[in-house]
């Protein structure tokens, strides 16, 4: 049958990149037929530095994020990755198939790892540990942003490797792209938004207010052509707008466009900003509404884990047996 499985760091509230990259396919999915599982991974949000008081709100604060886009705890396994303590044996093992040049090519860790210090081991492993998050539940699908497909790619791999050295075992998982695949910094419209970026004006959060979402709109980069085009290549910075306003509008691109012909992109700012107030409005409201009840949203990663871990425990058995281990 089909399992799906996928994850999100815990590093702060979730934003529209994620949402619609990610989120809005995850509560779609959870009704299909198959299991499935979704996981707050902090183990790969400490790859890089977190505060221990501040990693723990987050966790929470994801918790109720995803609560609040509609992920139903009856539905499907929602859980913490380091309350089930297999990913990381398996991660081991996994790490013992793969090779140094293959990790030392990922975008990730040419990225990060000139940040600050020279790169954790943590961080150089940091997609195996993501195989392992998908292998351990023999996972056929994981629907993730355009960001993630490499490491799915490496995923592939390591479940082949697995399969040859040691007999079929792991189905090699697919990835489940959303139409957004990849929404873009309202600061930079060449990278992507993203969690880590410094400037404010660049993500919008979940828990933006209609005004915050105004205000970061309308300073968005565009350009000084006025007019609305969808054009990726020459005109990035409308055409983000246009992306998300489909996305957000349930249109497609070319709706969108013919509905914002006569529109400066000024006033078509003021539609945007709109559309995704409209989308984000009642998710904002949940997450105010379920961070303030504490001990429910740890029941819930209770119940998760348990339940994530009575899948788990067979299928690593089988690994440890496969490998050799008494
Ligand atoms: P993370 O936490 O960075 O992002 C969570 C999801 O959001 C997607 N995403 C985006 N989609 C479109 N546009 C954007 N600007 C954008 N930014 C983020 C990501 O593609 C992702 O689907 N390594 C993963 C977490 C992970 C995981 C896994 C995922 C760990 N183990 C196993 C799938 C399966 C990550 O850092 O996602």
């Amino acid at each position: 049958g089909r399992r799906i499985f996928s994850g999100i760091q815990p590093t702060g509230v979730p934003h529209l990149g994620n949402y619609l990259g990610a989120l809005e396919n995850w509560v779609g999915l959870q009704d299909a037929c198959g299991s499935v599982l979704y996981s707050i991974v902090d183990l790969h949000a400490i790859t890089m530095p977190q505060d221990p008081a501040h990693l723990r709100r987050n966790i929470l604060d994801m918790t109720a994020s995803l609560l609040a886009c509609g992920i139903r705890p009856a539905h499907c396994i929602l859980f913490q990755q380091s309350q089930v303590s297999e990913h990381a044996e398996l991660s081991w093992i996994l790490g013992c198939l793969t090779s140094m040049p293959r990790l030392r090519h990922l975008p990730q860790w040419k990225m990060k790892s000139k940040q600050k210090n020279e790169g954790s081991v943590g961080l150089f492993t940091y997609p195996v540990l993501q195989a392992a998050d998908i292998l351990l539940y023999r996972s056929t699908h994981v629907p993730v942003g355009e960001d993630q497909v490499q490491h799915l790619e490496l995923a592939q791999d390591v479940a082949r490797i697995f399969n040859n050295r040691y007999r079929d075992l792991f189905p090699e998982p697919r990835a489940l792209l959303s139409a957004s695949r990849k929404i873009k910094s309202l600061r930079d419209p060449t990278s992507k938004m993203s969690k880590s970026d410094p400037q404010r004006l660049a993500t919008i959060h979940l828990t933006d207010t209609p005004d915050d979402i105004a205000l970061k709109v309308r300073k968005a980069v565009t350009d000084f052509t006025s007019e609305v085009t969808f054009d990726p290549e020459r005109r990035p910075g409308v055409s983000n707008l246009v992306a998300i306003h489909a996305a957000v509008s349930g249109q497609s691109v070319e709706e969108v466009v013919w509905g914002a012909r006569g529109l400066d992109t000024a006033r078509y700012k003021e539609v945007v900003a709109d559309a995704v107030n409209h989308k984000v409005a009642p998710i904002r409201e949940g997450i105010v509404r379920l961070r303030a009840e504490g001990g429910y949203l740890e029941t819930v990663l209770a119940e998760g884990a348990a339940r994530a871990r009575e899948l788990a425990v067979p299928i690593l058995a089988e690994v440890r047996k496969r490998v050799g281990f008494l």
